[in-house]
């Protein structure tokens, strides 16, 4: 069968350690997929830098839009980051080009996620975003495919690996908050700005992908309460700690009377519950559903092998889908109603 031909724009903690498990494992995702995968094109800014990674066979793009409006690919991974350009711009245009798009971009997703998906639906191509929650747990796929006739009433969890890695460290170290967030960082788990992970907007991008998926409204992560962790300190972990429970930044969408209320806040968690034992960069994503019942799925939430195993699999999925086959929306058409719960405090 033909290759499946793919641009990848972004070669940092992510990109390149996709590029380095599509190399070491070209032959056996060839027999997976029935088809070889084969790497064309890359963009990054830097291109003087090594990144471990043989790129001499991909042509080089300085301009991440001019990837995704030119090259000759079947699918356009983005791995750059940011709700802005380029990562919008070439997005738009590789699904305007009817090319698949696999990104890792929650950012993005939070702020254009519905336009986006209208423009994949349009011209027939997929939009993919298993890696943009909760790293390496497949919970897009739990939520858009598993749970299908469902009806969800509450999806929670931990979903910054940054913020429970400083939290877990910080008690069980006694490490301070800014040695914790330099070792994250160090590790490849922060984002590009780490603000957006100890504020908790990133667990709010999250959530508000979540929020859709489960209850299918509007992606509205500005809509989210929201208060981070950078207030947290040790007497507190203590305190928590000196009562039976554990801190956790954690993320919380649920149905009530007056619309889906989402809200992101450091939460007391007793501490033989199972939320409470989740340590480091490991997220938990629980689902409470009528028919299923309680789902909880735990499992590495950040880095560059957990978040490129995520990228991989939805890159497979296209590789293995058949031409002109009916696709699942990325995004239902908002029909239910979000509370406005930040509104709905300052009143
Ligand atoms: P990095 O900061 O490590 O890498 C970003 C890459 O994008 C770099 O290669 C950089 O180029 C490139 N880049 C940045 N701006 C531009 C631009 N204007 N034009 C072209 N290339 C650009 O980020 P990560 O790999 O950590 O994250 C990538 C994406 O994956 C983000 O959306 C992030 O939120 C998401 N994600 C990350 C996870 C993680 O654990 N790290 C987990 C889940 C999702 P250069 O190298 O030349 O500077
Ligand atoms: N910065 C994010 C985190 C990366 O720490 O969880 C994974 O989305």
């Amino acid at each position: 069968a033909d290759a499946l031909k793919i641009g990848v724009a972004g070669l940092g903690t992510v990109g390149a350690s996709l590029v380095r498990i599509l190399q070491e494992r070209h032959e056996m995702l060839a027999t997976t997929c029935g088809r070889p995968i084969e790497l064309i094109a890359v963009a990054a800014r830097d291109r003087t830098k090594d990144r471990g990674v043989d790129l001499s066979k991909a042509v080089w793009f300085e301009d991440a839009v001019a990837l995704a409006s030119e090259a000759e690919i079947d699918v356009f991974v983005e791995l750059m980051g940011g709700a802005g350009d380029p990562a919008y711009s070439s997005v738009k245009a590789a699904l305007e080009r009817g090319i698949h798009v696999v990104t890792a971009n929650k950012a993005l997703l939070a702020k254009h996620g519905i336009e986006l998906a209208g423009i994949a639906e349009e011209q027939g191509a997929l939009l993919n975003y298993e890696a943009a929650v909760a790293g390496g747990i497949p919970v897009i796929k739990a939520l858009r495919e598993s749970l299908t006739g469902n009806t969800v009433s509450r999806v929670y969890g931990i979903m910054n690996g940054t913020c429970n890695y400083i939290l877990t460290k910080m008690e069980k170290e006694g490490l301070t908050f800014k040695a914790c967030l330099e070792e994250a960082q160090r590790l490849g788990y922060a984002e590009a700005d780490p603000t957006f992970d100890i504020e908790g907007n990133d667990t709010a991008h999250k959530l508000s992908i979540l929020t859709s998926l489960a209850f299918g409204t509007a992606i509205a992560a500005d809509d989210i309460y929201l208060e981070g962790i950078t207030n947290i300190s040790i007497e507190d972990i203590q305190a928590a700690a000196d009562l039976g429970y554990r801190i956790k930044l954690l993320g919380v969408a649920q149905r009530t009377d007056s619309g889906i209320e989402q809200r992101v806040h450091p939460t007391m968690v007793p501490h033989d519950s199972v939320i409470a034992q989740v340590d480091g960069v490991t997220n938990a994503v629980a689902v409470e559903s009528d028919i299923l019942g309680e789902l909880l799925m735990v499992g590495p939430g950040a880095g560059g092998n957990a978040t490129a195993s995520a990228v991989l699999g939805d890159i497979a999925d296209i590789a293995k889908s058949r031409p002109g086959a009916q696709h699942v929306p990325a995004f239902g058409r908002p029909t239910t109603a979000l509370m406005p719960y930040k509104r709905a405090r300052m009143q």
